[in-house]
């Protein structure tokens, strides 16, 4: 086991570790202080748990009173008030009180899920999240989003519920399919275009190792990506304004996956070229001159994620666009790089937005 390291989100009493490093799930002192005597709930899918829950279950049972898991269906058709309530089932059919713990075993679908899971079951539980995938270990199980999805909308029904611990174990990440490794890289790119120069200049020249799933290049694409956004959410942990930075590339990325139907692309790849397009735009306002623009595309092409959007008509992604969480009495805000290496979300117009999408499908 390489040496793992720690990033402290820092939110006053709601603070917490994530332990990174490569093989820390089997490392007691990434477990130590959860669950003391209380039962544990693992929750994973049908794909991660014959692969890691005995490992978890292993780790958790030398401190908990007891331990089980429950395995969901794999995939984002899971996301959904069903996978809830047979986590609330399974807690309630266990006698679970309130000092009981939830650990989400899994990638982003599971953390999500069972993370909203947590925050309802007696108004409130403890969870520890062990993500799994790329994009779970450097975005989504940080922070404190938890949802499910609604028939009429992704992430519709949510809370803010910050887990216990974080532990990636950049271990993991060695079965995970190929496409899913590149679009977490997508969120890893994101990370230093929004927040940190050397950062991204680093992903350019470590990207051959992350592709090859180098344990030290991961690790510190996972470590770094956490501290960017643990300093992101304990200025602004409920996204009144500055959170939405980690919302780069995601407005023409929602639009792309809803339009084509969740699911066709991966929400990576939907962000890989919805930063491309995001970036595109910020260099059409003068905030970043061309060749930063064309560094994010280069670096975007370069992990293997797609830089031409699919074909829609503009009309649609426009429609689509005005979903986004973002929008304020109609009007479309992005968020947009500047010369600083940094990032904020800005209103722009229509017009705009028509004639980039329309040069970019050219
Ligand atoms: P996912 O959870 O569906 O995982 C992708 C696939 O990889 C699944 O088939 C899964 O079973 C499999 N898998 C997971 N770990 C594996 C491993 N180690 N080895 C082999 N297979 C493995 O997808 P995801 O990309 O991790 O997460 C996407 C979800 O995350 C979406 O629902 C999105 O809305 C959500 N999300 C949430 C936040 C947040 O802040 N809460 C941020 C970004 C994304
Ligand atoms: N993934 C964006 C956020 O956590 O705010």
């Amino acid at each position: 086991m390489s040496g793992s390291q720690r990033v402290r989100v820092e939110l006053a009493s709601r603070s917490y570790d994530i332990v990174a490093g490569n093989g820390v799930l089997d490392d007691a002192a990434a477990w130590e202080g959860l669950g003391r005597g209380v039962q544990a709930l693992v929750v994973s899918n049908t794909t991660v748990a014959p692969l890691y829950a005995q490992r978890v279950s292993d780790a958790l049972k030398t401190r908990c009173s007891g331990v089980a898991v429950l395995e969901l269906g794999d995939g984002e058709s899971h996301k959904v008030w069903g996978s809830v309530e047979a986590i609330v089932d399974a807690l309630l059919a266990r006698g679970a009180d309130r000092a009981s713990m939830l650990v989400a075993l899994g990638g982003g679908v599971v953390g999500d899920v069972t993370g909203f899971a947590a925050a309802c079951y007696m108004r409130g539980i403890d969870y520890v999240q062990v993500p799994t995938t790329l994009l779970a270990q450097v975005d989504s199980s940080v922070g404190g989003k938890t949802a499910i999805n609604h028939p009429l909308g992704k992430n519709m029904i949510g809370a803010f519920h910050q887990p216990l611990r974080v532990i990636a174990d950049v271990d993991t990440l060695r079965t995970l399919p190929q496409r899913e490794l590149v679009a977490g890289l997508a969120e890893v790119i994101k990370h230093g275009a929004i927040a940190d120069d050397d950062f991204l200049a680093w992903i350019e020249a470590n990207l051959a190792l992350l592709l090859g799933r180098d344990a030290a290049a991961l690790q510190h694409a996972v470590v770094r990506s956490c501290e960017i956004k643990a300093a992101v959410v304990a200025d602004d942990e409920r996204e009144a304004g500055q959170r939405e930075v980690l919302n780069f590339g995601h407005t023409f990325g929602h639009a792309i996956e809803a339009g084509l139907g969740f699911g066709v692309w991966l929400h990576g790849e939907a962000v890989g070229c919805g930063m491309v397009l995001a970036a595109r735009a910020s260099a059409a306002l003068g905030l970043i001159d061309g060749d930063r623009a064309d560094r994010v595309t280069r670096l975007v092409a370069n992990a293997g994620l797609p830089v031409r959007p699919p074909d829609m008509a503009v009309d649609r992604w426009i429609e689509l666009m005005r979903h986004d969480k973002k929008s304020r009495g109609g009007s479309l805000r992005l968020v947009l790089l500047d010369a600083a290496g940094s990032a904020r979300t800005r209103a722009v117009g229509e017009d705009r937005i028509r004639d980039l999408i329309g040069a970019a499908l050219r």
